[in-house]
């Protein structure tokens, strides 16, 4: 397998910054961040980008920009018009892709149209602003490389019930990602760091949650996935979950601590442990069927 991620990450003093998603969350907290920091620069956006009235209007550092993921047409003219706010001098350092919304609900009752949108989103809104990225950081003369943070979930890892076009976009993120991380040749040190969060405590279960129309065959309360409604509902409850702004402050240490950047960044105690613990049971069931996967070979 090529090595991702080789040299340490160093974050230039005066790094520009494009995050997706910025109307609230972590995309959010990610641009306030930021923003705080006097010498970055960031390119904060959203889908209406009057909210991102919560950033000022007077700092030639911050540039606020319409932009929805699902649109050729917008991410084009985002990057157009970045690259004309900044001029000559106009860099990419470090990218969040970010945007996103949940959609749940039982799969025999999706439309074409609610699972090719999330498809759309997720995954395709994320290529489009990779490979855009990709393009400007390697071509950058006296400052090739960069970072970029794709914001998966623990969902990109684990598959629960109820959200599985949800899983297939995340899954799909952590695969391209993966090989795209792959492809980079080593001297233009362009660094990827897939972030599997669990819960965060953002609008994600109201303002970004899709729900699909429900199939009389799934309604049961004994459903794995009315099952597991009930347990998120109730961890809303008792406000479980990561604050936004932890998300933040951690993504920003991975950029700025001047080491190797880690390919795969599982968020929080819950997203760790059950990350380990899926893979501890895929090995255990590579294991039982190691003789039939051998077929005749010696493993
Ligand atoms: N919250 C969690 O528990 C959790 C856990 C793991 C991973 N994540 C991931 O974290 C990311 C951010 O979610 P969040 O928790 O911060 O929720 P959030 O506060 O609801 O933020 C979602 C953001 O995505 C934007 N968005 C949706 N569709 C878009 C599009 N087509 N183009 C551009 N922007 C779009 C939303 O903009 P609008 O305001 O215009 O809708 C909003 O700014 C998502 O990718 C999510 O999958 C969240």
């Amino acid at each position: 397998m090529n090595p991702v991620n080789i040299k340490p990450y160093k974050l230039p003093s005066d790094a520009t910054w494009l995050v997706t998603g910025c109307s609230s969350g972590i995309g959010r907290e990610i641009a306030t961040l930021v923003a705080s920091k006097p010498s970055q620069r960031i390119i904060a956006t959203a889908r209406n980008p009057a909210d991102l009235s919560y950033l000022p209007d007077d700092n030639a550092n911050i540039l606020k920009l319409t932009l929805d993921v699902t649109s050729v047409d917008s991410v084009n003219a985002a990057f157009a018009t970045a690259a004309k706010h900044f001029g000559k001098a106009f860099h990419l350092d470090v990218v969040v892709n970010n945007a996103g919304y949940s959609l749940s609900g039982d799969t025999e009752g999706a439309t074409e149209k609610e699972m090719h949108q999330e498809m759309e989103t997720l995954f395709f809104g994320t290529v489009r602003i990779t490979t855009r990225s990709i393009e400007i950081m390697r071509q950058a003369k006296d400052r090739r490389g960069g970072l970029i943070f794709q914001i998966s979930s623990l969902a990109g890892l684990c598959a629960f019930p109820g959200h599985a076009f949800y899983h297939a976009s995340k899954f799909a993120v952590e695969g391209f990602s993966e090989s795209v991380a792959r492809e980079m040749h080593p001297d233009w040190n362009i660094n990827f760091c897939i972030v599997e969060p669990s819960g965060v405590k953002t609008s994600f279960e109201g303002h970004s949650k899709a729900n699909i129309k429900p199939h009389p065959a799934y309604v049961g309360a004994d459903m794995p996935a009315r099952k597991l409604e009930g347990y998120v509902r109730q961890g809303l409850k008792l406000g479980m979950g990561m604050e936004p702004s932890t998300v933040a402050e951690t993504l920003y240490k991975i950029a700025s601590r001047e080491e190797r950047v880690p390919l795969r960044l599982p968020l929080g105690a819950v997203s760790w442990k059950m990350a380990k613990s899926k893979f501890e049971t895929l090995l255990e069931e590579f294991d039982a069927v190691k003789n039939i996967s051998a077929m005749g070979e010696e493993l």
